[in-house]
């Protein structure tokens, strides 16, 4: 089907790269993490499924934004349990690549600074080889916890299998960004085409509109060598509109393209948090923060 042929077909690994053996046996290998208080696990999820919600694993079958307008009726409530960042001091370290994130951060067309989520990092395997080509970590707007009051108390493990869950962040018009950190070089076009490769089949006919979107997009990278800790954010401001910034230089402090095609912001963010995501350590840790959170 459309999404193993999408994550078959990335090819991160242009051939002037030096392989380096992994010796963690990459992400599959790792317990998943623990809570820090432990979450009883026969608690019954308080509302298993809310038909109000799209079910994001149907995005590439059926794929129909406007059938989103229907759903994006939040009532957003405070939660007094959701006013605290996970993690602790400034910054929180990806453990597998040691790239640092900063747990609040103000990004590049924000209007306000988000809060890290989770982190993880993306590996590609050849054989026996795992080469690690960046870290990622997901930045939202606080705000967003108090839409999700339908998840309070569920596992780690069940916010991860919960596309309805991952479909509502996106569909909610608060600020959230993707920050992508290279531990690798990696040429503009190489970059590109491994993304490409992964949105393209997302999109099954693409309009006018996704066309220019798609190109925009490709524009930022070819020609572009990607150096080791280039970073790179990918900001869904809502479901319509995206903004991208890449830095070679320290965190990047302006805005590179705007994406309007939602489409193709979908895409994106199923390629990361859909139900074959490309970074399963990215998608556990921002499930278990989110579980956290919404204790
Ligand atoms: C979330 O976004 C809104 C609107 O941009 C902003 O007013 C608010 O301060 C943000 N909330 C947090 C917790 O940052
Ligand atoms: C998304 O794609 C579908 C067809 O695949 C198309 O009908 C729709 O207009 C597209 N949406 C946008 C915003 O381009």
């Amino acid at each position: 089907m459309l999404w193993s042929v999408a994550t078959s077909t990335l090819i991160w690994l242009p051939s002037s790269y030096t392989i380096s053996i992994s010796t963690s046996t990459s992400w599959n290998s790792n317990p998943r993490p623990c809570f820090p208080r432990g979450i009883p696990q026969d608690l019954l999820p308080l509302l298993h499924k809310s038909p109000t919600f799209p079910l994001l694993s149907t995005f590439s079958h059926h794929f129909s934004p406007q059938d989103l307008s229907f759903h994006t009726h939040f009532s957003p409530k405070a939660s007094s349990s959701s006013s605290s960042v996970v993690g602790s001091p400034d910054y929180r370290e990806e453990p597998s690549t040691n790239v640092k994130f900063q747990t609040l951060l103000r990004l590049p067309g924000c209007s306000s600074p988000l809060s890290l989520l989770g982190t993880g990092y993306r590996e590609k395997v050849f054989a026996i080889i795992g080469v690690k080509v960046y870290a990622a970590g997901l930045y939202v707007n606080q705000s967003i916890l108090s839409t999700l009051d339908a998840w309070k108390g569920q596992s780690a493990q069940e916010i991860q299998d919960d596309s309805y869950l991952f479909g509502a962040i996106f569909q909610s018009p608060l600020e959230k960004s993707l920050q992508i950190v290279l531990v690798r070089a990696v040429d503009g076009k190489t970059f590109w085409d491994a993304l490409d490769d992964a949105i393209s089949p997302r999109i099954k006919s693409p309009t006018p509109v996704d066309e220019s979107a798609l190109s925009t997009f490709r524009s930022i990278f070819l020609g572009r060598p990607l150096k080791k800790g280039t970073i790179m954010f990918l900001t869904w401001l809502d479901p319509t509109k995206m903004l991208v910034s890449v830095s070679s230089d320290g965190l990047p402090s302006a805005v590179d393209a705007t994406i309007e095609s939602m489409n193709v912001t979908m895409a994106l963010f199923d390629v990361f948090f859909g139900s074959d995501p490309v970074s399963p350590s990215l998608k556990t840790s921002v499930s278990n923060g989110l579980a956290t959170m919404l204790k």
